[in-house]
């Protein structure tokens, strides 16, 4: 049994994320534990909230409240969501959890040790009019490195470039507008990058198999303009982690807490020690530690593009210049935007479906299936309302709702609601079986993959092969000159529906279950055995005709959404 640890990025606390967050990280690390538990391996599959910065203290000020109220509120709010989605997490943790806490006080004073943490008087933007040091986000100007006017203290959104408040032209501060600023000099702790730069190149290079999305943003902030910068891991807040030195207090730093990135991917191992406190697992480190145990685990992150230079250089910083034996990642799995409707999704504007309303509107399975099957893998992609219903309506409501229930309701009529004995399984039954054993053989590699979207596709083709088979054999005209026949076919269809359900369930889970309890069965063992697998559900074994798996979206509704999208959420 494989042992696949798996991490999705975790989302800022300040909001609920929109679609183009969901399919950028959350859900296709879902589709992942889904399938890796389905193929009977061991998974712990982990996400927290991020919940330290200034966008949650910018976001607890605007909702009037103490940023830890805020936090504790805005955690459960996205627990609540995810659960509606259907993610599966082991553990859904908080980087503000005293685990972390004390793990990312663990991590600096290790870096301390090995002399890659550096002390460094610098000057910084203080702001008249706010009273206060500006930090990261709460500047934004004109980016150096591509001339995007809104580029924020710690990162462009534009081109990705790790930033420091101070590169910006023309700077203001976003709390009052003012453009007020002046330098101050202050201390902060800077993590050497640079002396890890041979360490990095050497261990990404290693890497044959990484998308190349992935590894071509980490190669080009470790060679391209200045190459790698050591990076300043603490700031002027007052939430945050503390600075200090393990359980020590830190010279110079009082005051100061740690950089949101630099305790955030530390959540990553912290919320495994949260999911051992909350009772419901026994042994974190033998998930995270290669000297307990963890050397035969296979790490995989999903995560935004814009997240990759965190996960490639900065998070391995903390890890390999530990020099503790954790576990490093084996594979990163990143994606491009997701579009909407002809432009950006915009959390500020309130442009596109955000993940509660999503919900108000659809069950998870018709978000789930659309998001993965149109993931945006090797480019951007886009949500259009069409697009949308195109692929409900005919991917889940017309190939598969349809095969399922036509099976069912054929055989409740002809034969009652059991399984038909009679008859046997012919020609077509056999070329049904030699491709369907190879489309399952490319579904599994591209699923092995993390191929989403081709998996999706390798999917879709499988249920159309019950439909043009039903088609094909038409137990309905069989029936009225060779009931036995007619009886293996429905036999045969019924089978395929627990067949489809098993396959299908990282993608829909609903609707496995729902298939899976009509036809009385909870087996869920993957078929190693296609023709096995079909035959798994003998005759006279019980079933239920189940409610329309999935309903059809209409023109009205689609224009209605349209609309209701368009803009500024209230
Ligand atoms: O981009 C984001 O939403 C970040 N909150 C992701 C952090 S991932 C990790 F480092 F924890
Ligand atoms: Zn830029």
């Amino acid at each position: 049994m494989a042992r696949h640890l798996i991490t999705s990025a975790i989302p800022y606390i300040n909001g609920i994320k929109h679609l183009g967050n969901l399919v950028g990280s959350q859900l296709p690390a879902d589709l992942f534990a889904r399938y890796q538990r389905g193929r009977g391996n061991e998974v712990l599959f982990l996400c927290s909230t991020d919940e330290h910065g200034t966008p949650a203290e910018l976001a607890a000020a605007k909702a009037g409240k103490p940023v830890a109220e805020y936090c504790a509120e805005m955690h459960e709010v996205q627990a609540r969501i995810a659960e509606g989605f259907r993610l599966s997490f082991d553990h859904f943790g908080r980087s503000s959890s005293e685990q972390n806490h004390a793990l990312t006080q663990h991590f600096a004073a290790k870096l301390a040790e090995n002399d890659l943490i550096r002390e460094v008087s610098e000057t910084q933007m203080y702001s008249h009019a706010d009273g206060r040091y500006l930090p990261d986000r709460y500047i934004e100007g004109t980016c150096p490195n591509c001339g995007f006017d809104s580029a924020r203290g710690d990162q462009c959104d534009n081109c990705t470039k790790q930033l420091d408040p101070v590169d910006l032209i023309n700077p203001h501060s976003t709390i009052s507008g003012s453009t007020d600023l002046e330098m101050r000099e202050t201390k902060h702790l800077y993590l050497r990058q640079t002396a890890m730069k041979d360490q990095l190149d050497a261990w990404i290079d290693s890497k044959k198999d990484w998308p190349v999305l992935t590894t071509s943003i980490a190669k080009k902030w470790l060679h391209d303009g200045d190459g790698l910068q050591d990076r300043g891991i603490t700031r002027d807040l007052d939430w945050g982690v503390p600075v200090k030195k393990g359980g020590e207090d830190w010279p110079g730093m009082e005051g100061k807490v740690f950089y949101v990135w630099f305790d955030a991917p530390i959540e990553y191992i912290a919320c495994s020690q949260e999911w051992v406190d909350a009772g419901k697992g026994a042994d974190w480190e033998r998930w995270w530690r290669t000297d307990k145990g963890a050397e035969d685990v296979t790490y995989t992150q999903f995560m935004g593009k814009d997240n990759v230079p965190f996960h490639t250089l900065s998070f391995p910083s903390t890890i390999l210049g530990s020099g503790e034996p954790w576990k490093l990642v084996d594979y990163i799995k990143s994606f491009n935007y997701l579009n909407y409707d002809g432009g950006q999704f915009s959390t500020s504007r309130g442009r596109g479906v955000f993940m509660d309303q999503a919900l108000e509107i659809l069950p998870a399975d018709y978000w789930r299936w659309w998001l993965l099957s149109h993931a945006p893998e090797s480019s951007d992609s886009e949500f259009t309302w069409e697009n949308f219903q195109q692929s409900v309506n005919k991917d889940l409501a017309d190939v598969l709702g349809n095969f399922v229930s036509r099976i069912t309701k054929f055989c409740r009529s002809k034969f009652g609601e059991e399984v038909p004995a009679g008859g046997a399984f012919g020609e077509k039954e056999a070329a049904v079986i030699a491709a369907l054993t190879e489309r399952l053989k490319a579904y599994e590699g591209f699923m092995d993959a993390i191929e989403v979207r081709k998996a999706a596709g390798e999917l879709r083709a499988i249920w159309v092969i019950g439909n043009e088979y039903l088609q094909d054999a038409a137990p309905w005209s069989t029936f009225k000159e060779d009931p036995e026949t007619a009886a293996a076919q429905v036999r045969f269809g019924l089978n395929l529906i627990r067949f489809y359900a098993i396959l299908s369930a990282p993608f829909i889970p609903d609707a496995s279950d729902a298939m899976l309890a009509a036809m009385k069965s909870d087996d869920r063992a993957w078929p190693d055995d296609v023709a096995a697998a079909l035959n798994a559900l003998p005759a006279g074994h019980g079933f239920a005709v189940p409610e329309n798996l999935f309903r059809k979206i209409t023109d009205e509704e689609r224009e209605e959404w349209q609309e209701r999208f368009a803009g500024v959420r209230t």
